[in-house]
């Protein structure tokens, strides 16, 4: 491959994703609102560009084999944020891939975008969309528009819906973590197998206590690692009983489903800020 973007490079899982898909291609396009993004690896480049903004994301995209899709406000929003870095920006990222005949988007979508599915049911990825937030709506129009640019312009996607990638800090997350080395292998195999057409599978580690039902992801010959289960002893420990009333323990979306559209989810998780540095 020629040439690969990298949206939200400067965010914490960019920082993880960079290194490993500078060997995927020749050059890393890396790209983000940020002014920086620390020290660039060797055949690495940074453009900053703004979602919201067609012409730029269209200048980064021109010349690229394929788009990680990494950019968007990560948490819930006032619905205006989310409607300019989230939407607008989902649509501007799939119109320069097709404008400039990418073969593929590779996408951060979000165990939100089902986050209302009770979590006692066992999800697959053809279960309906049920956004648990402004948030999880962006990811489903996300996922519904890689659904019609491939049906109408053979331009593909795959669609990680990503449960948590962060240190497991709650007794939820051992079932929803998903290991950086995981996540890059996921990324690595989105990007390497041939033939992807629209895809969705879920981002989450082996973990005995999964969710989900990932089944779907085998044919990218996703093979995760990683299993939360060596933090049981010591989350279950200190973790409180759940009160069963809390929305937080009975949906899929975890905190999100338990707060008001607009208001941050991210705050109620007890998320370490470890991004790698460069
Ligand atoms: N971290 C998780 O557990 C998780 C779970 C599900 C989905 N995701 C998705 O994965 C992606 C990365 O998540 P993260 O945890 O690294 O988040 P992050 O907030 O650390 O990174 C997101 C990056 O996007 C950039 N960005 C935001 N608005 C932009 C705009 N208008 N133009 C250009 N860049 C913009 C930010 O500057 C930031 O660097 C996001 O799309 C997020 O929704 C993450």
């Amino acid at each position: 491959m020629k040439k690969l973007v990298l949206t939200g490079a400067a965010g914490r899982l960019g920082s993880y994703l960079r290194e490993p898909l500078c060997d995927m291609a020749e050059t890393l396009v890396s790209t983000d609102i940020a002014d920086n993004v620390g020290n660039t690896y060797k055949n690495e480049t940074y453009v900053k560009a703004d979602l919201a903004n067609l012409e730029q994301i269209s200048a980064v995209l021109e010349g690229a084999d394929m788009v990680v899709h990494f950019g968007a406000i990560g948490d819930e929003a006032p619905f205006s944020n989310i409607l300019q870095s989230n939407i607008v920006g989902a649509y501007n990222v799939w119109e320069a891939a097709r404008q400039h005949q990418l073969r593929r988007v590779v996408y951060a979508s979000s165990i939100h975008a089902v986050g209302m599915h009770p979590r006692m049911e066992r999800i697959g990825t053809d279960v309906a969309h049920k956004p648990d937030t402004f948030y999880g709506l962006a990811k489903c129009f996300a996922e519904d528009l890689g659904s019609l640019y491939w049906d109408k312009f053979q331009l593909e996607s795959v669609c990680l819906r990503i449960l948590s990638c962060a240190q497991v800090t709650s007794a939820r997350a051992l079932g929803s973590w998903l290991s950086y080395d995981d996540l890059i292998q996921l990324v690595e195999r989105s990007i390497d197998t041939p033939t992807t057409g629209f895809s969705v599978v879920y981002g989450v580690s082996d973990n005995d206590r999964s969710p989900v039902d990932n089944t779907n992801a085998q044919f990218l010959g996703y093979r995760p690692k990683d299993n939360a289960e060596q933090f049981a002893k010591e989350i279950l420990a200190k973790e409180p009983l759940q009160n069963l009333n809390d929305p937080t323990f009975l949906y899929h979306g975890g905190p999100f489903a338990a707060v008001t559209p607009g208001d941050s989810g991210l705050a109620h998780m007890d998320i370490v800020q470890d991004a790698k540095k460069t």
